[in-house]
């Protein structure tokens, strides 16, 4: 019988894969025995399953199939399909990433988990600290909660370490490491350049902007999306706009009935305008990310991945817990949708400058990995 796994990672939705990628590559690599969790929180093919072959994920050991649901229907039954796993499997750490509800809830089971010779698995937590101060997100409750309960806080930027020590956490809990989705996004970089899809769309040597939207505050309100979809589109007149929606946005575009957005295609970007499709694979995002004159969006990641490439970023809310992109980064936050055209006519024009943060220097992962083989004693 093969020795049970040291480590249990879990992941669930497209951006803990990015994270989970770089974990696994490095806890393998340092000869940890890693088991891998999918709880199926993203189930798409779009979301998932090409992600998982992009990035070089092995086969989840485990997939929960859990899907989607509301907050406390999807984390509850995230909570009852890991709980035997986690029994059965009986890891000495469980690793969860990100702020996802399947971060929280790997987290809670693995917290109270005592097994049958009485010990119990430490919890360590990847992308601890950050904090947006806005409990209104679900993702900030996620992270208070994770954080709360971990053993081991593995922290992406200084602001995180500030925050945990202020909010009590004890110092040799947590490990400034850098930045594990910045690891995959280096190892990748390369490939991602080649990849065909700008030619595809016609924007090689294009000058375009990229949009990402998903947060609730941004598409579940229709009339708030009917506005931001407009201006968006007044704005494509200038600079063309590819719009690669998550499902949830495409969904609330078409229950809007905003159905009228061209597809993208060899002609679009010589038109211009406002162009939808649906969720790009990893290396066809990133190839346009770094092809991009601007990026827009709302998303946690984004914000930091134009940051380590360099390319000015908007980020359309009124907070973000990843200050470091801000204060040395190309991110800008946009909270009114007013002041977007100015702000995107300074983004053009303005120096494409940022410094990378500390530490995301594509080793973040072997970090991590050092500090659990020394905690297990491997
Ligand atoms: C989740 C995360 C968010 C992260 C985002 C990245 C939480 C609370 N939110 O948001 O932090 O930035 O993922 O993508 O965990 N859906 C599909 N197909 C899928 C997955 C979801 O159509 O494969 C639809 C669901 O039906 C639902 C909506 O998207 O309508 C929400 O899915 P959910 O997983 O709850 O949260 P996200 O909005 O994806």
């Amino acid at each position: 019988m093969s020795r049970p796994a040291e480590i249990l990672l879990v992941a669930g939705a497209r951006p803990n894969f990015v994270k989970a990628a770089a974990l696994e590559r490095a806890l393998t690599g340092a000869g940890l025995r890693v088991c891998l969790v999918h709880t199926g929180q993203h189930y798409d093919p779009g979301l998932s399953g090409v992600f998982f072959e992009q990035l070089g994920l092995p086969e989840p050991n485990h997939h929960l199939g859990v899907g989607s649901g509301p907050h406390g229907g999807q984390t509850g039954q995230i909570m009852a399909a890991f709980e035997p796993v986690l029994f059965k499997e009986r890891p000495r750490v469980v690793v969860v990433v990100g702020d996802v509800n399947s971060t929280l809830a790997c987290g809670l089971v693995a917290a109270k988990a005592v097994f049958e010779d009485g010990s119990r698995p430490l919890l360590a937590h990847v992308e601890a600290g950050l904090r947006s101060f806005d409990r209104s997100m679900p993702e900030e409750i996620n992270r208070l909660v994770t954080d709360a309960v971990s053993d081991l806080l593995f922290v992406s930027e200084r602001s995180g370490l500030d925050n945990l020590l202020r909010e009590g956490l004890p110092q040799e809990k947590v490990f400034l490491v850098g930045n594990v989705m910045i690891d995959t996004l280096r190892r990748l970089e390369t490939q991602a350049r080649r990849s065909a899809v700008a030619a595809e769309l016609g924007l090689e040597g294009v000058r375009f902007g990229l949009v990402t939207l998903h947060r609730p505050t941004n598409v579940d309100q229709p009339e708030g999306l009917r506005r931001l979809v407009a201006e968006l589109g007044r704005l494509s007149r200038d600079l063309p706009l590819l719009l690669a929606a998550h499902p949830r946005t495409q969904k609330a575009l078409a229950a809007q009935g905003l159905t009228g957005l061209k597809p993208p295609g060899p002609e679009w970007a010589g038109e211009g305008g406002l162009a939808l499709s649906g969720p790009l694979p990893y290396l066809d995002f990133l190839g346009l990310m770094v092809r991009a004159a601007v990026v827009l969006t709302d998303s946690g990641g984004v914000q930091e991945e134009t940051t380590a490439l360099g390319v000015p970023c908007l980020t359309l809310r009124p907070n973000t817990e990843r200050p470091v992109t801000l204060s040395q980064g190309t991110n800008q936050l946009v909270t009114r949708l007013e002041e977007l055209d100015l702000a995107l006519r300074r983004a053009l024009t303005g120096e494409r400058s940022g410094r990378l943060p500390e530490l995301w220097d594509g080793h973040a992962a072997e970090r991590v990995a050092a500090v659990l083989k020394d905690r297990l004693g491997v």
